[in-house]
């Protein structure tokens, strides 16, 4: 079996139409479900907008019911155009067809093999597919679940291969909340305090560098680590995601590495987010002058299926052979389904050329937002490809108001920030090119709206 199939061209992925509210969300039916999900859900805090377990609070929200190409419909039947996409993770778009039918034809011949005992002939193909991306010849692929699962893998590499527990990582960076990630979580300490105890206690923390003015400082907070002799591995997102999407100076990555290297300490660049053209790229981290030791992938990498991977130099993965068994492995990494979606969405992004169309029609949408939100003087947009930031200034809690404002005109977005003052625009990559007019028309005077 191929594991492709010729998709349609990318213009005429169903379900690019524009949003059509027909009861004020949340509508009775959304409200009614998002209080049995208040109800039933283990809480995981507080939420920002709710007291904790108050459930006479006017629910916020939607519930989703379905969803094709950009367009989510509710449980109340308002259909909106999806410019969060599953925190990032919907690349393709929902229910791509490609993925479909991949979908289809997979769930009638295997859902699972044996993990690393008996792999379906699935995860063999993605494994080779995943290598590839990485320029070294004699690359590895190590798969799992979720971004965390990636990351987690890929400092337990740099801690065999370098024999150092020390990480460095940045302010505001997100890399997943399972222990390991979440000891290199800058985003906010909240995150981490409550279980400090359990987490890798040797994570050193340096600033990212928002603008070329900011390098240096960085480079001599990190040197000023690295002499320690205790880090391992250098844990950088290529660009700051939930931080804010904070584009470093070009310069930043090609420093980092070279530091790295001075050092002997393995660079991991975490493209969970960056990655598959999101950024306009298929690799943000990877160019001319500088090659990440380790690469983490997740989010669309499955089409909507769940599947990470650490893709790495051979000579560093070969750190885990030394070990006298194999000790590290999850149930369901390298599953046939997700393997099988994976390499769908991975052909998609190939064939229809979507790290350029994401490059080309994030410019558009930025300009766009550039020129009619001019007037408003403390608001800045900023990103690379579709991944864009609308910083609504030192303001903190803003972007939750106007995600609020934008979802009862049918937009759905997402927020960022240490302090959710950033709106957050991530799109499917096959977003009708027709459906940016209609966002920028209803996002202006939302903007107006909030005073700002
Ligand atoms: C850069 C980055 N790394 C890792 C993660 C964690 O991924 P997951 O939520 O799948 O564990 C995220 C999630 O947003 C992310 O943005």
């Amino acid at each position: 079996m191929s594991f492709s199939e010729i998709p349609p061209p990318v213009e005429l992925v169903p379900g690019q139409d524009l949003p059509e509210i027909k009861s004020r969300p949340p509508g009775p039916s959304s409200r009614s479900w998002l209080v049995r999900h208040a109800h039933r859900s283990a809480p995981m805090g507080a939420k920002p907008r709710h007291e904790p377990g108050d459930l006479r609070a006017p629910p916020v929200g939607i519930v989703y019911a379905s969803a094709k190409g950009s367009n989510v419909v509710d449980v109340d039947a308002n259909r909106y155009v999806d410019f969060a996409a599953g925190f990032g993770a919907m690349l393709v778009g929902h229910s791509h067809p490609s993925i479909l039918r991949v979908l289809d034809l997979q769930s009638h011949r295997l859902l699972m093999a044996l993990g690393d005992v008996f792999p379906a002939d699935a995860k063999v193909a993605l494994l080779e597919r995943l290598a590839a991306l990485h320029p070294d010849p004699s690359a590895r692929v190590m798969l799992g679940q979720s971004g965390a699962d990636a990351v987690t893998a890929a400092l337990k590499t740099a801690l065999l291969f370098t024999g150092k527990p020390g990480v460095i990582a940045f302010g505001g960076a997100y890399h997943g909340l399972s222990h390991a990630p979440l000891a290199a979580c800058g985003l906010r300490a909240s995150y981490r305090t409550p279980f400090t105890a359990q987490l890798n206690p040797h994570v050193a923390f340096v600033d990212y560098p928002a603008q070329h003015d900011d390098l240096d400082r960085v480079l001599l907070q990190a040197r000023a680590v690295l002499v320690t002799g205790q880090i391992g591995a250098v844990l950088v997102e290529p660009v700051l995601g939930r931080g804010g999407v904070l584009v470093p100076p070009p310069a930043f990555l090609p420093e980092i590495g070279k530091l790295a290297r001075e050092f002997g300490v393995l660079c991991i660049a975490d493209e969970i987010w960056t990655g598959l053209g999101r950024s306009g790229k298929m690799l943000f981290s990877m160019r001319s002058d500088f090659t990440p030791d380790l690469v983490c992938l997740g989010k669309g990498l499955g089409g909507g299926l769940p599947v990470s991977a650490l893709i790495g130099r051979g000579a560093v993965l070969e750190a885990w052979r030394r070990e006298p068994e194999v000790v590290h492995t999850s149930t369901f990494a390298g599953a046939a389904l997700s393997s099988a979606t994976a390499l769908a969405s991975l052909d998609l992004i190939s064939r229809e050329h979507l790290p350029e169309r994401s490059e080309r029609l994030g410019a558009k949408l930025r300009s766009m937002l550039e020129a009619r939100l001019a007037r408003f003087s403390k608001i800045s947009v900023r990103g690379v490809g579709l991944m864009l930031a609308i910083d609504l200034g030192d303001r903190p809690g803003r972007a939750t108001q106007l995600a609020s404002k934008l979802l009862e005109c049918g937009y759905i977005t997402s927020t960022g920030g240490g302090r959710r003052e950033v709106l957050v625009l991530t799109p499917p990559l096959t977003l009708g090119e027709a459906l940016l007019d209609g966002f920028v028309d209803a996002l202006v005077p939302c903007v107006g709206a909030l005073g700002a």
